[in-house]
């Protein structure tokens, strides 16, 4: 190590990222010495042993080895031409398979090595587009139709949230609105910017839905300040919640976002793990208002496609702000950002092309498909049961809000005398080798103490570890 000493930025410095911050660390300290960690602190679901799709990996691997295609339909031939081999018709790649891989190979020109448009291959913003047409029944003449060049593809949604607010915040009085509690992505970006966060509370007891009332104080509190409110961020489902977020509570974020002048940030990665409940897009919500500016963001990371790595999503933009004091509107701004980091990964760009677009009924490879997509969903919600019934017999716990994205946050209402949330979590994790997150790393309601746990492990790893937790809360709870 140099021993010179160079002065950085204090904002990159001081900002704080709790699912991987001292809880995950230790976790890691654990396990490199042997203890058996079940690692609940991210929405990492492949980690954990999620299976990837088929036929998303099928398309990835011909795409990224194209010669792949024609060695398949050599072995099927060969096979059907010994049809007393060992094989069967199911260790191919279905034909369909292939030729979509055909067909998106041209589409990308020279295939995945090469650069794209800054925004994105522009047929997979087209395909964006018509399944957002799709999702919230945009019609032709409805004049509410995606517009692929309002489309731009990222690497994740975090890259995309991260634009947005790169641009938005200009100086240190700009204000962030963020739920608390929130996803620290959002209070380490504002942090990073420079700006200034500002708290808004939904509210637990009532399915942590939100009101006018509550985000009208939090704005009044933080312009009384001297803050400049410019966007609010909305994260539906929730994380850490979980929560879905119902009509109404979308409906007053949109007319409090008109009354004072505000962009919104729609985070909507979980918009697939709805477990039965109702997923309502704030592009739909929004409809023909034409006054509030909307940024969209959706992953390939969750849903029941769990692709984190792969590193794929998109930022839609409604409504578009002009950019001050230029002719400029806000999508040419986008544009000329993305452009400097040329484009984002292109595997992550095909992989939001598959989420987007996922095989139709004339698509041989349907019917695995919708099997392992039910398969997913249905595990997951099985988890989260399985999790909430352990909480019924933990001393003081409860949990609020419909089930969605792939977390919990249950309140812990009774701690002994002097311990926070941060100390449970460490005991627990100590104790148990369950590394959850502390409440106090989303934020939380002042005097109010919780955790999240991402319920994605294994079943047979909580019918272990979670009889472990409930003998371990009703003793830590109660001295
Ligand atoms: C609400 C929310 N937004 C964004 C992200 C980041 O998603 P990505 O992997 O697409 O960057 C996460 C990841 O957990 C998240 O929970």
């Amino acid at each position: 190590m140099s021993e010179q000493k160079i002065n950085v930025n204090q904002n990159i410095l001081q900002m704080e990222y709790a699912v991987r911050g001292p809880i995950p660390q230790r976790a890691a300290k654990l396990k490199d010495a042997g203890k058996d960690i079940i690692f609940c602190n991210i929405g990492n679901p492949q980690a954990l042993g999620q299976t990837p799709i088929t036929y998303y990996r099928q398309v990835i691997s011909l795409l990224e080895d194209p010669a792949k295609i024609a060695r398949e339909r050599q072995l099927k031939n060969l096979f059907e031409e010994n049809p007393y081999s060992n094989l069967h018709e199911s260790d191919f790649v279905d034909e369909d398979v292939l030729a979509l891989s055909e067909k998106i190979l041209a589409k990308t020109g020279k295939g995945l090595g090469a650069y794209t448009e800054s925004k994105g291959y522009r047929f997979v913003r087209q395909a964006v587009a018509d399944f957002i047409n799709r999702r919230d029944g945009f019609a032709p003449e409805s004049g509410l139709m995606a517009d692929s060049e309002a489309i731009f593809l990222t690497d994740g949604a975090s890259d995309a949230a991260k634009r947005v607010l790169n641009l938005v915040i200009s100086k240190k009085t700009d204000g962030v609105m963020i739920p608390i509690p929130q996803y620290p992505l959002y209070s380490a970006s504002i942090k990073a910017f420079g700006g200034t966060q500002v708290n808004y509370y939904p509210d637990e007891e009532n399915d942590w839905a939100l009101s006018r009332e509550a985000l009208e104080s939090a704005y009044n509190a933080a312009t009384a300040q001297g803050t400049d409110v410019k966007l609010i961020v909305v994260i539906n489902p929730g994380n850490p919640t979980g929560a879905i977020l119902d009509e109404q509570s979308i409906h007053e974020v949109i007319a409090f976002a008109k009354t004072h002048g505000l962009a919104i940030i729609a985070d909507e990665v979980y918009q697939e793990n709805v477990y039965g409940g109702e997923f309502i897009s704030f592009a739909k919500a929004l409809g023909d208002e034409k006054d509030v500016p909307l940024f969209s963001l959706h992953s390939i990371s969750k849903g029941f496609y769990g692709e984190c790595g792969h590193r794929g999503g998109y930022l839609e933009v409604r409504n578009p702000p002009m950019v001050a004091g230029t002719e400029m509107n806000f999508v040419d701004l986008l544009l000329k950002q993305a452009s400097v980091s040329l484009c984002a990964n292109t595997v992550g760009q095909i992989m939001t092309y598959l989420m987007v677009s996922p095989p139709d009924e004339a698509n041989t490879a349907q019917k695995q498909f919708l099997a392992e997509k039910e398969k997913v969903l249905g595990d997951l919600y099985e988890k989260a049961n399985m999790v909430r019934a352990a909480f019924a017999q933990m001393d003081g716990v409860e949990v609020f809000g419909k089930t969605g994205a792939m977390y919990l946050f249950p309140r812990l209402n009774k701690l002994p005398a002097g311990k926070t949330d941060f100390d449970y979590c460490m005991a627990l994790l100590e104790e148990t080798g369950l590394c959850t997150v502390n409440g106090s790393g989303f934020g939380q309601a002042e005097g109010t103490h919780h955790l999240r746990i991402a319920f994605l492990p294994s079943r047979e790893q909580l019918e272990d570890v979670l009889p472990k937790w409930i003998a371990f809360h009703n003793r830590y709870v109660n001295g």
